[in-house]
């Protein structure tokens, strides 16, 4: 994200040294591109580190190059190699930040500049694509294979590459300077309950109460900000349901990495370009799922009328499921589950829907990115149930700098996650499922 390293505003930004193909090494590049293909999508699903794609590659550059009476130079003939082979085989300018592991992000805003992510720095590159027509050449050869399509009458496309990385692009005239593509590359290993331990995310006495009332069957909503960590919290507690459970997990684009076995993934699908067929939505996913024998159900983040779906489902004897939501605090949850729960339309009086709330939902975890930049949980908020017109909520562990507790996700760093003397009430359903929690740890 841009705001974890500004530009410093008082010094002059003096963007690296780009590297221009010669005009003459450009023109050929452009010229011999669509000349070594048979078909358009020939390449489509070979990649650079291919050897015998490459081969094939740079045997009909040579006899094209050959056969027209091309003269050039051998290190501009390298040039021209090097840069054909990542166009037709890869992902062209960029093909080298793609492959290259440390990078997790990378963007391309037109041609001329191009910005990357490593960890977690964002910086801009010395790469460039030649011109407009030469970053298409890119962005088609992304889609074709997906059976998506990228022109005026689908100028912007959202989805998945088969390795799991994300890419958005855009086109002119909505992208001013010209084809963007946005890769978030899928990362190889997800962050684990032990590696939050160490940053100081929770305390490992929190990560063995959140692993029982994940066996215990709870449904827990992780609550947080953009960027908070909440995908990757519900994919630590998601951990935990027990291998012998069948888990469906929903997502608007898939993120969760379950090491269990018995795990169905379903991803919403856009609906078939020029029409409105073919279109899966996450409440499409969850009405579906519940007709998949699931012992759980793991909902990527609720942000629309899916969320009356999911309550209807948790309370309905499909306990045991996790989800998140985008709000600030455990109470703001609830109020937006209930404003998400209306969404689906069905004309509910406002007290039912929250009655929903209060007996489906057990415990929320709120996430937050805290001053220091460094992510933690700063609340877990026991759902107790309704009273009058009110849902009742009780905190079990609340994080503290300094002996004052931190209610406010822009709180410091530095503190820690304690208990606030209270055993919640479910701790009955722990026994149940033979899990011992000794009480010290909700003592304060
Ligand atoms: N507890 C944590 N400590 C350090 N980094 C984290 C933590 N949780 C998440 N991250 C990192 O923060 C980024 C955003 O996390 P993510 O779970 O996708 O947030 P959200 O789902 O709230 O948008 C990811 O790069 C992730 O690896
Ligand atoms: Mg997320």
């Amino acid at each position: 994200m841009f705001t974890a390293n500004p530009i410093p505003t008082d010094v002059e930004y003096s963007p690296p040294q780009k590297r221009h193909s010669d005009p003459k090494i450009a023109g050929l590049r452009r010229w011999v591109r669509p000349k070594l293909l048979a078909a358009p999508s020939e390449f489509d699903l070979a990649s650079t580190a291919d050897e015998e794609h490459r081969n094939t590659v740079i045997h009909r550059l040579q006899s094209l190059l050959q056969h027209n009476n091309v003269q050039i130079g051998q290190t501009e003939y390298e040039e021209l190699e090097q840069g054909v082979i990542d166009d037709l085989l890869g992902f062209g300018a960029i093909e080298s930040l793609v492959r290259d592991r440390s990078y997790s992000e990378i963007m391309v805003n037109g041609p001329d500049v191009i910005f990357a992510e490593r960890k977690g720095k964002m910086e801009e590159t010395e790469f460039i694509f030649d011109d407009e027509e030469h970053i298409q050449w890119t962005a088609q050869r992304i889609v074709r294979p997906l059976q998506r399509e990228f022109n005026r009458r689908n100028p912007m496309v959202d989805a998945r590459l088969p390795d799991g990385s994300r890419v958005h692009l855009i086109m002119p005239p909505s992208a001013l300077q010209g084809t963007t593509i946005t890769i978030r590359k899928f990362p190889e290993k997800a962050l684990t309950w032990q590696d939050l331990v160490q940053y100081g995310s929770l305390t490992e006495d929190v990560a063995d109460f959140l692993r029982a009332c994940v066996i215990a069957r709870l449904n827990i909503v992780v609550s947080g900000g953009t960027g908070s960590g909440k995908t990757t919290l519900l994919n630590v507690i998601s951990n935990f349901i027990p291998d012998d459970e069948r888990t469906l997990t929903i997502e608007d684009s898939a993120e969760l990495q379950l090491s269990q076995r018995h795990v169905v993934s379903l991803e919403t699908a856009a609906a078939v370009p020029g029409s409105d067929e073919g279109q899966l939505r996450i409440r499409d996913l969850v009405k579906g799922a519940l007709r998949m024998r699931p012992d759980r159900i793991v909902v990527g983040e609720i942000r629309d009328g899916a969320a009356l779906d999911m309550l209807q489902a948790m309370n309905t004897g499909h306990d045991g499921s996790l989800t998140t939501v985008h709000s600030n605090s455990p109470r703001d949850a609830v109020s937006r589950l209930e404003t998400l729960a209306m969404m689906a339309g069905m004309d509910l009086p406002v007290l039912i829907v929250r009655s929903q709330i209060a007996s489906a939902v057990n415990l929320i975890i709120q996430q937050a990115r805290l001053k220091d930049g460094s992510r933690k949980i700063t609340q877990i908020t026991e759902v107790q149930g309704l009273e009058g017109e009110n849902v009742i909520l009780q905190n079990i562990f609340t994080y503290t700098t300094n002996g004052k507790p931190g209610f406010h996700p822009s709180h410091e760093g530095g503190g820690q996650l304690m208990a606030n003397g209270l055993r919640p009430k479910f701790t009955e359903r722990f026994s149940e499922y033979g899990i011992e929690i000794p009480p010290r740890l909700f003592i304060s």
